[in-house]
C-alpha cells in the first residue's frame, strides 16, 4: 500500500494507543506523528498515579527520545507545542476497569472522540507471576474491550498478539482464531473465567489448595499452560486474550496482530535503534549475553530458521493494517514475521553477531570486559 494512502487514512483521526512507552508502540507514535502532521489526537495511556505523573513519563520516556529526531528539526522551537497540541497523557492501567481512568471527563471525551484503539500494553516478561501476567495481558483485553464497546465513532480496535499462540506447530498453516473452552489441541477443556478466578485464588467449584497447587504449577514450571497446548504463562495468557476478542468479532471491529519476535530498526527513524533488554529467551538477550561472552553454549540446529523482525517493518505493517483494516472491514488475524520471505538460520545469526562483536566492539576486552564471544565461527558454524 503507498504511503499516502496509509497517511490520507490516518487524517483527522483520534487514537487511544496502549502501551506507549513500551518499545513498539513508541516508534508507532512517532511514525503516525511524521507521516500524518495533521492526525487529530492521540491519547497514550501510561501507567501513572495521576495526570502530572502521566505527562511527566510521556515527556520523558517518549517525546525526548532521539527517535523524535527529525520531528524536533522540522518543527524546531515550536517542536514542544506541536507535540502536546496533538499528544494527550491519560493516566491509567490496563489491568483496572475502565483502564483505571480516574478523570471521568477525560474517560468521556475519549469514548466520544475515539476512532482507532490501539492495545499495546503488555507484560512480554516470560518469568512474571501467573496472576500479574493474567491481570494486564488477559483481562487487560477484557478491560480494552469494554471501552471499545461504549466508543461512539470506534473505526477499529487493533490487538497486539504474539506469533506464538500457534502453539508448537510447524509448516504452513492458517491462522485461526482461538476459541474458548478448547485447548489448542482441542483435547482438554479451557475455562477462561476458572484461569482469571485462579489468577486471583477464587475459583468457583475450585478449592483453595487446588488454586495454589496450579498457581505453583503455573508459576514455576509452565506446566499448567502447556496442558493446554501453549508454552508459556505469556503465550497463554496471549491466547486467552484472543478468546475474549473472538467472542466479540460480530459486535466490534476486532483486528488482531500477531507477530514474532522484533529487533531494532532497520531504516526508520534511523537504523539499529532499541530500547532496553526484554526478559531471557528473547533475541536481544541472546545478542547482548554473547557480546558480554555469558552466552557461550547455544543447543540447538544451526539450519533452524529464526524469526525476527526490525521495529519499523512491524510499525510500518501495523499502519498499512489499519489502513486496511478500516476500508475493507474483512479479516481478523494479521500475521508479521520474516520467514517466509526471509528466512535467517542460526548460523547466520551467530556469525553476524560475532563479526559484530570482534570488528567493533571487542576492543572493550582490555577494558575490564566481562568475558569474550564464544567462538563459534571457528567451529565451522558447529554449536558448542
Ligand atoms: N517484543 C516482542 O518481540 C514481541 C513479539 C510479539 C508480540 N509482542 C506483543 O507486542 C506488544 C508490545 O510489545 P513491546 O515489545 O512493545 O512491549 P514492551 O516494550 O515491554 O512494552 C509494554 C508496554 O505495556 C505497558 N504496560 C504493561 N502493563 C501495563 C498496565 N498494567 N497498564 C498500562 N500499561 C501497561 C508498559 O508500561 P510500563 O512502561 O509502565 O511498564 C509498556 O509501555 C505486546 O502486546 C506484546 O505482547 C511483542
Amino acid at each position: 500500500m503507498e504511503p499516502a494512502g496509509v497517511a490520507e487514512r490516518l487524517h483527522n483521526k483520534t487514537f487511544l494507543i496502549t502501551g506507549a512507552t513500551g518499545f513498539i508502540a513508541k516508534l508507532l507514535v512517532e511514525k503516525i506523528l511524521r507521516l500524518q502532521p495533521p492526525v487529530k489526537m492521540l491519547y497514550l495511556l501510561v501507567r501513572a498515579g495521576d495526570q502530572a505523573s502521566a505527562t511527566e513519563r510521556v515527556r520523558s520516556e517518549i517525546m525526548q527520545l532521539q527517535i523524535f529526531r527529525s520531528l524536533r528539526e522540522k518543527y524546531q522551537k515550536h517542536f514542544s507545542s506541536w507535540f502536546w497540541d496533538k499528544v494527550y497523557p491519560v493516566a491509567g492501567d490496563v489491568a483496572l476497569k475502565n483502564l483505571g481512568i480516574g478523570d471521568v471527563a477525560l474517560a468521556k471525551d475519549i469514548l466520544k472522540e475515539t476512532d482507532i484503539i490501539i492495545h499495546m500494553a503488555a507484560t512480554v516478561n516470560f518469568r512474571e507471576r501467573y496472576d500479574k501476567v493474567l491481570a494486564i495481558n488477559t483481562m487487560g483485553v477484557k478491560h480494552i474491550i469494554e471501552i471499545a464497546s461504549q466508543c461512539a465513532n470506534l473505526e477499529l480496535l487493533l490487538l497486539g498478539s504474539t506469533a506464538y499462540v500457534n502453539g508448537k506447530e510447524s509448516g504452513i498453516m492458517l491462522e485461526k482464531p482461538l476459541h474458548q473452552y478448547r485447548s489448542y489441541d482441542g483435547q482438554s477443556d479451557l475455562d477462561i473465567s476458572e484461569e482469571l478466578g485462579i489468577g486471583r485464588g477464587e475459583a468457583q467449584g475450585v478449592s483453595l489448595q487446588e488454586c495454589f497447587r496450579r498457581y505453583y504449577k503455573m508459576h514455576h514450571e509452565d506446566d499448567w499452560a502447556r496442558k493446554f497446548g501453549w508454552m508459556s504463562t505469556y503465550v497463554f495468557t496471549k491466547a486467552m486474550s484472543e478468546m475474549l476478542a473472538y467472542e466479540q468479532i460480530l459486535r466490534l471491529p476486532i483486528a488482531i496482530i500477531r507477530r514474532t519476535s522484533t529487533t531494532s530498526t532497520w531504516k526508520e527513524p534511523f537504523p539499529g535503534w532499541i530500547e532496553g533488554i526484554k526478559s531471557v529467551s528473547t533475541i536481544d538477550t541472546w545478542i547482548t549475553n554473547y557480546g558480554k561472552g555469558h552466552l557461550k553454549v547455544l543447543p540447538g540446529d544451526v539450519t533452524t530458521v529464526i524469526d525476527i523482525v526490525p521495529a519499523d517493518t512491524v510499525v510500518n505493517a501495523t499502519l498499512c493494517i489499519i489502513s486496511y483494516h478500516t476500508r475493507a472491514q474483512s479479516g481478523l488475524i494479521y500475521h508479521i514475521g520474516s520467514s517466509m520471505r526471509n528466512p535467517l538460520e542460526i548460523v547466520e545469526l551467530l556469525h553476524t553477531m560475532f563479526r559484530y562483536f570482534t570488528e567493533t566492539v571487542y576492543w572493550c576486552k582490555g577494558r575490564g570486559n566481562q568475558g569474550e564471544p564464544a567462538d563459534f565461527a571457528s567451529n565451522n558454524g558447529q554449536l558448542l
